[in-house]
């Protein structure tokens, strides 16, 4: 069973045709790159998958079902979507202790999403404080909460510096190596290539591209071809 998997998805918004009769899976235990030019629809699908957005036509399954079927939501998929909102007057410990809370985690788990995600130093601070790149990695401590099996992340590469994106290459590297599943939409093609297997390609809705990825294969040159 595929670890995610798009069937004829679309969603209109108005007279806008966000995503259009849409169809990928995403294999167990791999990295996929979701990437396209701005308004391609990325941001969308993610947000249906994870059941955000109704589609207008067609479906996601998330290991074999809707994402509201799912027994244990917080322990299959964790995401990180565009602009995540902290409140600012907490630190960045007190927050993941509400989120770990309210989802009836044990409480060794925000030390140690803390400690995966770099951020223990920082941890007492408020968040109100917090740089860019520091509330990327905070958001990505609050999907590793539940120890998912599936990560989706929408851009987390935005806002990180040189050696931060290093960093997060590492560890979504080390992710997979567990067996388990990562996708990621991002325009950084240089820093996606040199991690992802496989890589989706959307163009105004519609699927453009997909297949796996080879050392091999440049992904600017391959993105240019199928977008124009
Ligand atoms: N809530 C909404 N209401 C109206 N239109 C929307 C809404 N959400 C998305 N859209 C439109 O749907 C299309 C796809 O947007 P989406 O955010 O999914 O693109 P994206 O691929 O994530 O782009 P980016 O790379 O800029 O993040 C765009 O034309 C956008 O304006
Ligand atoms: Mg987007």
């Amino acid at each position: 069973m595929s670890a995610i998997s798009v069937t004829h998805l679309g969603k209109s918004f108005g007279g806008v045709r966000a995503v259009d009769d849409l169809s990928f899976t995403v294999e167990r235990g791999t990295l996929t790159a979701f990437i396209g030019p701005n308004g391609a629809g990325k941001t969308t699908t993610l947000r249906m998958i994870l059941g955000l957005v109704t589609p207008t036509e067609g479906g996601a399954a998330i290991g074999g079902g809707p994402y509201r079927d799912l027994e244990r939501p917080v322990s299959t998929v964790g995401a990180v979507l565009e602009a995540t909102a902290f409140h600012p007057g907490l630190s960045a410990r007190t927050h993941l202790e509400a989120l770990r809370l309210a989802a009836g985690l044990e409480p060794g788990r925000v030390e140690h999403v803390l400690e995966q995600v770099d951020l223990t130093a920082s941890a007492g601070r408020k968040v109100g404080g917090f740089s860019l790149g520091m509330r990327q990695r905070l958001a990505l401590a609050s999907a590793l909460l539940g120890d998912p099996e599936i990560l989706i992340l929408d851009e987390p590469a935005n806002g990180l510096d040189p050696e931060g994106m290093r960093w997060l290459r590492g560890f979504l590297r080390a992710y997979t190596h567990q067996g388990r599943t990562v996708l990621v939409s991002t325009h950084v093609l240089a820093e996606i290539q040199q991690i992802a297997d496989h890589a989706i390609v959307l163009r105004a809705g519609r699927l453009a591209w997909q297949g796996p990825l080879s050392p091999e294969t440049d992904l600017e040159e391959l993105y240019m071809e199928v977008t124009a």
